[in-house]
């Protein structure tokens, strides 16, 4: 009878301090794997055993390099990256400012994309690898007074099928993981600085209450860890994974594919109660 070996596999994974990324940090250090983990605040992430605590802040393209490469040196090579970390925003569109939208896309967007561009040569020429992007059922159901997050993992989701697409050979592949909503800290990190509007100030409540509603009803983070940890032990993962309720996760999206685009805004405005 064949024994499968188990082999420790080296994993850099943004925001582990907290929520989504806490839970796989967890799980990959129990399981085994050495896993360098990172947090604007390093001492937020716990004492374990394996865990490799580092500070990252996506807003600060040097703080990118600088986490990464020291990482590098460290582990040598990763047979994994995580694109995990993120925060959101919440207010009407129109009135957020450019500096709020460009905050989302360099945390959501430019930060994960110079970690994929600094990990894959790196992979490569260690022979293999494997990134996870973290993205959103947002980037095809979106929220409403989430705009630029919507937006931001949208971008992120494009940008990842098309590297899939483009990549010459399968010594790199790349996950889209998409989560529904998942019971985290990730509502109380919002920022909600848009300015106030009273055009808008009954829609952004009733949102909100769906909103906070659902996290609170949504499942643990530990069911995206080991959803990840499945995906990292197979040879041929799949492009897109979502996770989620039922509902969310496989239902909604199949629904909204067919539909005409009037139909869907109604809907989801049905679904937020505005
Ligand atoms: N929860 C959901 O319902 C849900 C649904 C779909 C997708 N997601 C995505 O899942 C990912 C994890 O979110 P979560 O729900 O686990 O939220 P969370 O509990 O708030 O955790 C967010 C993590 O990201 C880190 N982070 C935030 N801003 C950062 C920045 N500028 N630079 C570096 N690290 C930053 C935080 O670390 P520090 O604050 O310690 O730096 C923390 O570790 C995010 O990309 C989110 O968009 C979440």
């Amino acid at each position: 009878m064949r024994e499968s070996v188990f082999t420790a596999k080296r994993i850099f994974l943004s925001g582990a301090s907290s929520g989504i990324g806490l839970a796989i940090a967890k799980l990959l250090v129990a399981q085994g794997h050495e896993v360098w983990g990172t947090s604007r605040n390093p001492e937020k992430i716990p004492a374990l055993l394996r865990l490799h605590p580092l500070r990252l802040d996506l807003a600060d393209p040097c703080s990118v390099d600088e986490a990464f490469n020291a990482a590098l040196a460290e582990a040598d090579h990763f047979d994994v990256l995580i694109n995990n970390a993120g925060s959101g925003h919440f207010g009407p569109a129109e009135n957020l400012s450019a500096e709020a939208i460009a905050n989302q896309f360099q945390v959501l967007v430019f930060g994960h994309l110079q970690l994929m561009k600094l990990a894959m040569p790196a992979m490569r020429s260690h022979g293999h690898g494997l990134i996870i992007n973290v993205t959103s059922l947002a980037s095809r159901l979106p929220v409403p007074f989430m705009a630029a997050y919507n937006a931001a993992k949208a971008a992120m989701a494009a940008f990842t099928m098309s590297i899939q697409l483009e990549l010459p050979d399968s010594r790199v592949r790349i996950v889209d993981l998409e989560p529904g909503d998942i019971c985290t800290e990730f509502n109380n990190a919002v920022n909600k600085s848009a300015q106030q509007d009273p055009r808008y100030e009954a829609s952004v409540a009733k949102t909100w209450t769906m909103v906070e509603r659902n996290m609170a009803a949504a499942p643990k983070p530990e069911s995206v860890a080991r959803r990840v940890c499945a995906l990292i032990e197979q040879t041929n993962p799949p492009p897109r994974v979502t996770v989620g309720d039922a509902f969310q996760s496989k239902i909604a999206p199949l629904i909204f594919r067919f539909l005409p685009q009037r139909i869907r805004i109604w809907g989801l405005k049905k679904y937020y109660g505005i």
